[in-house]
């Protein structure tokens, strides 16, 4: 709960704008997240300034993993080219581990499975060999770990799999009650560069867990419940992740590490996951199904303005190779590739690549959709026009172009008209376009109307004069922003997420419940719960919708100002309900409208940002407790 005072209401009058004002911010009450810092509070530790790409073990062969289908993928990255193209990191999933020795706890390997982690020292294993080998091809290492005692295999591993071995001690293989010596053991000593941490053992192993009851693992009261946020214990859950986080920081004194959060968007990670890891799963697992990519997709599409530089969204690994992706899917298999390109996801190959054709090393290898994963400036697409069967996402490049998907997720083609509206170009100027995937040039004005076959992404970069000739609107840059607090005091499940059948239950029971705790949160060009923003009757085509009680971090580049028409969305339900919007510069305050009454329509605000590197834009509101509001920072733009 955000608790603050407002001044006094008679200080000011209603709706006026303070300009210029230069005060240095109040002192901030302890842990009052509206307190501007004058710093930007996303995660900046570990290496992640781009999407990691690489190739992990899980969606190509599950548990039965061993060294040489590991080093053999590894090498044929390097074969291939698609080492060149970017692909860095080889990482282990599920089942490398033996057990944990007793009683002091070192983690010993599969040695069967990883024969070069034989030592000559009996209950003695080591992947520093096997590191060895995938630095030398120039590639680099991840490990998994669970943040519970016990792991996913664990809990959910059928029968006979290869799952970790011993007594109860020695099969509690997960970081809990062992973060320090396991990051130690894993980065210092077998030199890892990046590490997956599941939640499985935080959510699985209560006392009425089956393999519980049969004495096979100790309880460990769940402190994730899956379908009920209000049922997590959301700050226990952060604490043991953020544990993870300094042991990684403690041990990789070069800061060369990638963090990957799998807590499948439960526990209200979208929250806090960006402060202290570099990757965050939105969504429970993958599967090679078309129902499922839309899942998986949709918890992150509307959550561009909760990735930036450092720590990214996370929709899953690649399943290009298989199932509803294999060499008979093309054209589902260059969706996956293209919508994950352009919405800044990890892209990490799930697919024994020697069974991998000519034609599929192509698609994971096409370097102008890598080109738009892997652009400089880190802003995820956002989407400008979203339906049930065509959405089209623009992203802003570092050199000012677009990228752009224009994805039918339906069966029927359809004629999707994009506009230069789209892009935040000028209608009556050419329009420059060029297909990435058949590097066709074209060019429109206004408007250009495509034919998108069922299932097909279409994609392009283009290029034109922007509407805003002098300067970005924030929204074009959802990486320069940090969404300190959103102002969602009671996390809420989002309900607008494609829920497929899982394959693991049919249509039996309640279905696939809602994981992801995203609801009401900032949005770049629509209002938190997904209209259009509008203020006063206008709607606004430009700007950042977001609940009061807000603060969002923006980096400067060499802008001098920042303008916008901000106001109380007209969606909000209370009418009488008050706000003050203030504009910070590196924690000075620069500009303030005090007290605009929901039924007066917009004011304008604006401020001098000259020199400023961190603007931070917060709302308060002094409504009734609990009650989220809806405020928009209309056309919120930097300019010249
Ligand atoms: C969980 C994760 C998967 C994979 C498996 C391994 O389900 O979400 O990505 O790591 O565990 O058991």
């Amino acid at each position: 709960m955000i608790g603050f005072k407002l001044p006094d209401r008679l200080l000011s009058a209603i709706g006026s704008v303070i300009l210029g004002v230069l005060i240095q911010a109040p002192a901030a009450a302890q842990g009052n997240p509206l307190t501007p810092t004058g710093k930007w509070s996303a995660n900046q530790r570990g290496h992640a300034p781009l999407p990691p790409m690489g190739w992990n073990s899980w969606n190509a062969f599950h548990y039965d993993i061993d060294e040489e289908k590991v080093l053999a993928s590894a090498q044929i990255m390097v074969d291939s080219g698609l080492a060149e193209a970017g692909y860095r990191y080889v990482n282990l999933d599920d089942g490398w581990w033996l057990q944990r020795r007793q009683p002091d706890g070192r983690m010993v390997i599969h040695t069967e499975r990883f024969p070069s982690a034989k030592t000559s020292v009996l209950g003695m294993t080591s992947f520093k060999p096997f590191t060895d080998r995938i630095h030398a091809m120039g590639l680099k290492a991840g490990i998994y770990s669970d943040m519970g005692r016990n792991t996913c295999g664990q809990a959910y591993g059928p029968e006979g799999s290869n799952q970790p071995q011993g007594s109860v001690l020695q099969r509690e293989v997960g970081l809990y009650g062992h973060v320090d010596l396991d990051i130690e053991l894993f980065f210092r000593e077998w030199g890892f560069d990046y590490i997956k941490v599941d939640g499985c053992g935080l959510r699985t192993f209560g006392e009425d867990f089956p393999r519980v009851q049969a004495g096979t693992y100790r309880a460990l009261p769940p402190l994730i419940d899956m379908s009920s946020v209000a049922r997590t214990d959301i700050v226990a859950v952060q604490k043991l992740f953020t544990e993870v986080a300094d042991a990684l920081v403690r041990h990789n004194p070069d800061n060369d590490f990638v963090f990957s959060v799998c807590l499948w968007g439960s526990a209200n990670v979208r929250a806090w996951a960006k402060n202290i890891g570099n990757l965050s799963r939105t969504s429970d697992d993958i599967t090679p199904s078309w129902s499922r990519l839309l899942t998986n997709f949709d918890t992150t599409v509307t959550r561009a303005l909760y990735a930036q530089p450092g720590s990214w969204n996370d929709p899953d690994m690649l399943f290009i190779g298989q199932g509803g992706f294999d060499a008979d899917h093309k054209t589902e298999a260059r969706s996956h590739f293209a919508l994950w390109a352009i919405t800044n996801a990890p892209l990490l190959i799930g697919y024994d690549l020697r069974a991998a054709t000519p034609e599929q090393l192509a698609l994971l290898g096409h370097r102008e959709i890598i080109a738009l994963n892997q652009d400089p400036a880190g802003h995820q697409a956002v989407p400008v026009y979203h339906s049930g069967d065509v959405q089209i996402l623009v992203k802003t490049l570092a050199d000012g172009s677009k990228g752009v998907a224009v994805f039918n997720r339906g069966l029927a083609s359809v004629d999707a008209v994009l506009t230069a509206d789209h892009l935040k170009m000028q209608s009556g100027e050419p329009v420059a376009m060029v297909n990435l995937w058949t590097g066709e040039e074209s060019s429109f004005m206004g408007e250009t109307t495509l034919k998108v076959a069922p299932r097909e992404t279409l994609v392009f970069r283009a290029q034109g004069q922007r509407a805003l000739p002098e300067g970005m609107y924030l929204s074009e840059l959802p990486g320069s922003i940090n969404v300190a607090e959103d102002g969602v005091e009671h996390p809420a499940h989002d309900p607008t997420i494609h829920r497929n059948v899982l394959p693991w239950t049919g249509t039996r029971g309640v279905g696939e419940m809602p994981s992801y705790a995203g609801w009401g949160g900032a949005q770049a060009d629509r209002s938190p719960f997904n209209e259009p923003l509008r203020l006063d009757g206008q709607i606004h085509q430009n700007g950042i919708g977001i609940l009061a009680n807000s603060r969002l971090e923006v980096r400067n580049s060499d802008f001098n100002a920042f303008t916008a028409q901000v106001g109380i969305d007209d969606t909000a339900a209370l009418r009488d309900q008050e706000v003050t919007f203030a504009v910070y510069g590196d924690g000075k305050l620069l500009a303030e409208t005090r007290f605009v009454p929901a039924a007066s329509g917009s004011f304008d605000i604006e401020a001098n940002i000259e020199g400023v590197e961190i603007i931070e834009l917060v709302v308060r509101a002094n409504g009734q407790p609990g009650f989220e509001l809806p405020v928009v920072w209309g056309n919120a733009r930097m300019i010249k």
